[in-house]
């Protein structure tokens, strides 16, 4: 599956990374060769996004049976691995994918047995992704857009650098693009981390016409009828629907939904954490506040606020899944409003997605 960029590499038995914390002022790539590496570049978001977290932490965990073994080892290592990031599902799920795994094997086979596990979950998530991009397509086809154009909504980035390869919520876009229909996307620059730039980054080398808007101004747009659909990724999807997203997606879910528009969520299976009984339950990260403090931009980094000046940082929020219109995930459409994933329903989408039908 070669016809999606990707911002991990291999070669052999060595894992490069693309340093999200660069761009997209400076492409360049990092080797991860110990376990204590991949954790690092997870904590410090050189790599980032739910999926890719996952498969770092996957990565991380056969690297770090290289180095050591045993039982003892092997715990240790899930859990240093784990703690590095407590929102995104999908690095738990990863974890205790190939600690399990591994756990039954002989020591000497397990390094090799995790990193063939963690090239498993990478070619499930490109195929994943792939199914929800066109998923999403059927989506876009069903509702009728304002304007000549279409004009989609996207938070953070869940673009190819978040995932494995395509993306989730520009996975559609991407094929949207490809098959020649005529789309624009307002890209919200997702302060502190601005994540929104790697968006605006991405959708420019496909050549898919965007625009960046602070965060503040995505609830204005929506009310002028310059958005047909939002779309934004996922965290962790809890069992009643409920989403944690990248923070300020809640604020956007209230804001489309005042304005009747559709608020779809796009994320692998992997991201549906079923042991987790609603939002209340979801952890939700807070960063440093230097974060904050200090604003990054092509020239480094600089100082908006002094190192005593009180900040909160919480990185993720979440948006209930009454505002949720579709779940889009490689197993299908998910009407996380009827409950999930028991039963697990699959939504009349074309009816759903009428704005008409919404409020
Ligand atoms: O803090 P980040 O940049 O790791 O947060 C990423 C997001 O919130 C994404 O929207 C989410 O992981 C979906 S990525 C396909």
């Amino acid at each position: 599956m070669n016809d999606t960029p990707s911002p991990l590499r291999l070669d052999g038995d060595r894992l490069f990374i693309l340093d999200q914390t660069l761009l997209p002022f400076a492409k360049q790539e990092v080797a991860l060769e110990t376990g204590a590496q991949a954790a690092r570049a997870i904590a410090t978001m050189q790599v980032r996004g739910a999926p890719l977290i996952g498969a770092i932490g996957a990565f991380g965990l056969a690297l770090a049976l290289r180095e050591a073994a045993d039982d003892a080892a092997l715990e240790r290592a899930v859990r240093a691995l784990g703690a590095t990031r407590p929102t995104a599902v999908n690095l738990a799920w990863a974890l205790h994918r190939v600690g399990t795994h591994v756990r039954p094997l002989p020591p000497a086979a397990r390094a090799a047995a995790a990193w063939r596990e963690a090239l498993a979950i990478c070619d499930e998530d490109r195929a994943a992704n792939r199914r929800i991009g066109e998923l999403t397509l059927q989506l876009m086809q069903a509702i009728t857009p304002r304007s000549d154009r279409m004009n989609l909504m996207t938070h953070c980035n869940a673009g190819w650098l978040a995932t494995t390869g395509w993306g989730t919520a520009l996975a559609g876009i991407y094929l949207a693009h490809a098959a020649g229909i005529d789309l624009h996307v307002w890209v919200s620059e997702t302060r502190p981390r601005n994540q929104g730039l790697l968006t605006a980054w991405e959708l420019a080398g496909a050549g898919v016409p965007h625009t960046v808007i602070a965060d503040n101004a995505a609830g204005q747009l929506m009310r002028e009828g310059e958005v047909d659909a939002v779309i934004i990724g996922a965290d962790r999807v809890a069992a009643n629907g409920d989403v944690a997203n990248k923070v300020g997606s809640y604020l956007k879910a209230l804001a489309a939904r005042d304005s009747g528009l559709p608020f779809w969520v796009a994320a692998p299976w992997s991201t549906v954490d079923e042991g987790c009984a609603g939002g209340a339950s979801i952890p939700i990260e807070a960063r440093d506040g230097e974060e904050l403090r200090l604003v990054r931009g092509a020239a480094g980094r600089v100082r908006q606020l002094g190192r005593d000046s009180p900040v909160a940082n919480p990185a993720f929020d979440i948006t209930p899944a009454h505002l949720v219109t579709a779940l889009i995930t490689e197993r299908g459409i998910v009407d996380p409003a009827q409950g999930m994933p028991e039963g697990v329903h699959f939504a009349n989408t074309s009816e759903r997605n009428d704005p008409q039908n919404l409020k």
